[in-house]
């Protein structure tokens, strides 16, 4: 392929869109198509539909070279065309591949030679199946590559410009190496195999990151037992050479619109060829019990949670990003308004509406704290790493706060008159503080 390129996009999700804008930088002409009206409508006028930094940077310095559409005929003049739908899980477990078969049922017709090019993350012998159907429809112009995306949402453009490294799985050399050609521009290495196999490095990326941090919580957990601290313990680990210092941050476990999707694919991708993935689904099972573990330390120093007030102090899945989707959050609002608790939430972007049904969204950290019983530190938002100040403390019923990201420095946020709980640290002696009174026993007036 010549150096610059017309490439479709279908999808103007966080893939697609970091994609699409990321290609103009590098000289691209880009087409990137939606099916949802109102998202192009805002990304045509200029607005961005979600908040990721640095991407409107990158989509307003390009704009000439990139269009919006709905109409997939738009993509007759692509070279290249991405797939960045979603792929959720199905009830099954399963990844629900409809939204991408429903891309290639709108793929335009063309003379030339065209390739496909799988950026959204499926199952392996996906591309076996998609190569199937299209010669079964007589789309034999057009090539399959699988290009699995390991952006992190926060930084993606960064991860999308200056990767670790480029997957490219091709059925056939010349399309691999169209596409190898699309990159040129970016200094990484270049892993060109098959198919099957960058469909399972994606997977198998995501499923050893969740280990990590399964692992790192189970050695906090540990460490609270014995009276270790995981922060030390996690930076003497990491400084091994063979081991890196890489997710190994305890905390309440990890969430997002990858990875618990991601390993629960995985896990029935083995359990469908008849394994059964024993170690990834200890990794599930960690985290779920890691986000519930903050119920019980809430329990452990308040009693009974029935009417008492806790502040959930970020809200997204992770910082840096306004993403909702298995965010902890939702899961531990869920379970305190079940035991009966009074929920504030705070986040700086993140707007949850509906998910979060029954807790009440404030506008601030400390509007969130106000005659709260207990502050929970949910993401990871730097605005939070002040949260140990005297406004704080005077403002909340008792100064507790359960720090689920292990932000703050545990010495001076009790210097500062809270108690403290991180993650795998030692607790504060509580016994000090009195528990509030249940709302039936308190005295009205
Ligand atoms: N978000 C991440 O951090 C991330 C990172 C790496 C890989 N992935 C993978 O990339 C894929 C996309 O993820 P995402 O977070 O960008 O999803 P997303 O939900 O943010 O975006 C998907 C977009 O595709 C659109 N779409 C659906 N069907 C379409 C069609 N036929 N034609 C055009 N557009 C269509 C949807 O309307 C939506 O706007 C998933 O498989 C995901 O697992 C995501």
């Amino acid at each position: 392929m010549a150096e610059s390129q017309t490439i479709g996009v279908f999808g103007a999700g966080w893939v697609g869109l970091v994609t699409g804008g990321c290609f103009a930088e590098l000289g691209h002409e880009v087409i990137v198509r939606d099916v949802v009206p109102d998202r192009i409508a805002a990304l045509q006028a200029g607005r961005m539909p979600f908040h990721e930094p640095d991407l409107p940077d990158v989509l307003a310095r390009n704009r000439e070279r990139i269009r919006y559409t709905l109409d997939a005929g738009d993509l007759a003049d692509a070279d290249a065309l991405f797939v960045c739908v979603q792929t959720p899980p199905t009830y099954s477990g399963d990844a629900d591949l409809s939204f991408v078969w429903s891309a290639l049922d709108d793929l335009p017709r063309v003379d030339r030679r065209q390739v496909l090019v799988m950026k959204s993350t499926v199952p392996v012998g996906t591309g076996e199946k998609v190569r199937a159907a299209l010669e079964a429809r007589g789309l034999t112009n057009v090539g399959y590559v699988s290009n699995p995306e390991f952006l992190a949402e926060g930084h993606a453009v960064r991860d999308f410009l200056a990767p670790d490294r480029i997957v490219i799985g091709a059925f056939a050399d010349e399309d691999g190496a169209g596409v190898e050609a699309l990159y040129s521009r970016i200094a990484a290495p270049v892993v060109r195999t098959d198919v099957a196999s960058a469909e399972m490095i994606k997977l198998a990326a995501n499923a050893f990151l969740m280990t990590r941090i399964s692992f790192i919580n189970e050695i906090a957990n540990v460490c609270e037992a014995v009276g270790a601290d995981v922060v030390e313990v996690a930076q003497g680990v990491g400084l091994d050479h063979r081991l890196g210092p890489h997710f190994l941050r305890a905390g309440i476990g990890y969430g997002g619109s990858c990875f618990p999707k991601d390993s629960l694919a995985l896990k029935q991708l083995a359990s469908n060829s008849g394994y059964h993935f024993q170690l990834l689904a200890a990794v599930i099972e960690v985290n779920e019990l890691q986000k519930r573990r903050v119920i019980q330390k809430l329990q452990k120093h308040l009693g009974r949670l029935r009417g008492k007030k806790v502040a959930l102090l970020g809200l997204a899945f992770k910082a840096g990003t306004d993403d909702m989707r298995e965010a902890p959050s939702l899961v531990l609002a869920s379970r305190l308004l079940a035991e009966g608790a009074e929920v504030r939430a705070w986040d700086p972007v993140a707007r949850p509406g509906e998910l979060m049904k029954g807790a009440v969204l404030s506008d601030s950290v400390l509007e969130a704290v106000t005659g709260a019983d207990a502050a929970v530190i949910v993401t990871e938002w730097d605005e939070l790493r002040g949260l140990a100040s005297a406004e704080v403390r005077d403002a909340m019923t008792r100064p507790l706060i359960i720090d689920g990201r292990n932000l703050l420095d545990p010495e001076e946020t009790r210097r500062a008159g809270f108690a403290y709980e991180g993650i795998g640290r030692q607790s504060s002696a509580f016994e000090s503080l009195p528990e509030t009174p249940e709302p039936s026993e308190r005295v009205s007036g």
